[in-house]
């Protein structure tokens, strides 16, 4: 049986009757922007995170833009992100006019380290935006630690937990997308910001809505992002499914682990002490392509996200010269995202593992 990358139809077909009630009830209501259904979102998901606030805008890169904006940082100004992400990680960064510096992360966790940082901070550095990618959660104490503020991009980690607390609520401020392939998905373009600093919050709330509280006076050039009704509608409806569809991420990996897959390839590793809710399950190995080939005969999907990392794009070059980083070089060669979703069954994972086993088992250590 084929085994897709991803599966984001299956967790929400028992709610499309709910989803579908929603629909016409925002439509009846005839409220579209800014209204209800927002408030409400913004509420539960803070609940959630356990912030004082959520402010929910266009999507994930509108998000970083109008924090950083709201963090106060400017022209002149630089923020420290890591190179292997999603573009949009560091695209977002020109626009409030600051420079994006890239730094390293570590090769077995994928994400940003206290050590990585450091390398990368300088006199002008305004804050330091941490990404937990995969699912993964980078460690924010200690690179707060360091002395500057830490924004966290948990674009690809909702629903991930640490001692300490959810991603999203670990820094000054954190962002969210909820591009319908997320763990929290919407059905189009989503995002949120949530903070418990509470002028971060007013600021981004201006920003979202052209720089003005009453639509009468503007006192910011703003941006025109909210999340609409209708997605928040429908985000209110998930939201509760959030922890039970993570615990099914996480049962898929354990199913990766029982079925002998780390004997093929280098499997993620929690950060110490989180539970991630794998986004994505990347494995690491040597030939990474003849074992995306390899799974491709058994048509099992698979997708190497980042191949060329973000400092060696095009459109980065002016912020990426001299610019070295061998873990995310290395990580751009070997990694590789394989089928994971809350509904991958352990006879899936045995198969994707079976199919996997068609390559050398010369795996990375
Ligand atoms: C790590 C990361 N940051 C930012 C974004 C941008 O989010 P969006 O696509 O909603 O703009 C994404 C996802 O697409 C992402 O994975």
């Amino acid at each position: 049986m084929p085994v897709p990358l991803f599966d984001t139809r299956t967790p929400v077909e028992p709610l499309l009757p709910a989803i579908e009630a929603k629909v016409g009830e925002v439509i009846r209501a005839s409220r579209f922007i800014l209204g209800p259904e927002l408030e409400a979102f913004e509420r539960e998901l803070a609940d959630y995170l356990g912030t004082q606030h959520a402010i929910g805008v266009g999507n994930g890169t509108d998000a970083i833009t109008l924090v950083l904006r709201a963090l106060g940082v400017g022209p002149g100004d630089e923020v420290v992100v890591p190179s292997f992400t999603f573009y949009a990680s560091a695209e977002a960064i020109p626009p409030t006019g600051a420079r994006p510096v890239f730094c390293d992360v570590d090769p077995e966790t994928f994400c940003v380290t206290s050590e990585t940082v450091r390398a990368a901070l300088t006199p002008r550095t305004k804050a330091v935006m941490v990404v937990h990618l995969f699912g993964n959660v980078a460690p924010v104490a200690e690179i707060e630690a360091l002395g500057v503020p830490v924004l966290e991009d948990a674009a690809q980690s909702a629903g991930s937990t640490t001692p300490d607390g959810r991603p999203g609520a670990l820094g000054s401020a954190a962002t969210f997308s909820f591009f319908p392939s997320k763990n929290l998905g919407c059905f189009g373009d989503g995002g949120a910001i949530t903070t418990s600093d509470g002028a971060i919050a007013d600021r981004a709330r201006m920003l979202r809505f052209h720089g003005s509280r009453d639509k009468e006076t503007f006192e910011l050039v703003g941006h025109n992002s909210r999340l609409d009704e209708l997605q928040a509608g429908l985000l209110r409806i998930m939201l509760p499914h959030l922890d039970l569809w993570c615990d099914g991420r996480r049962a898929a990996a354990a199913a990766y682990e029982e079925a002998g897959l780390g004997e093929i390839a280098a499997l993620p590793v929690p950060f110490p002490g989180t539970r991630p809710a794998w986004h994505l399950y990347v494995v690491r190995h040597p030939e990474a392509d003849e074992l995306a080939a390899a799974l491709k005969e058994a048509e099992v999907g698979s997708k190497a996200y980042y191949r060329v990392p973000t400092h060696r794009q095009p459109a980065m070059r002016p912020y990426a010269e001299g610019v070295e980083l061998p873990a995310t070089d290395e990580l751009a060669r070997t990694h590789l995202a394989i089928p994971m979703s809350p509904v991958l069954s352990r006879e899936q994972a045995a198969e994707v593992t079976e199919a996997a086993r068609a390559v050398s088992a010369n795996r990375m250590r």
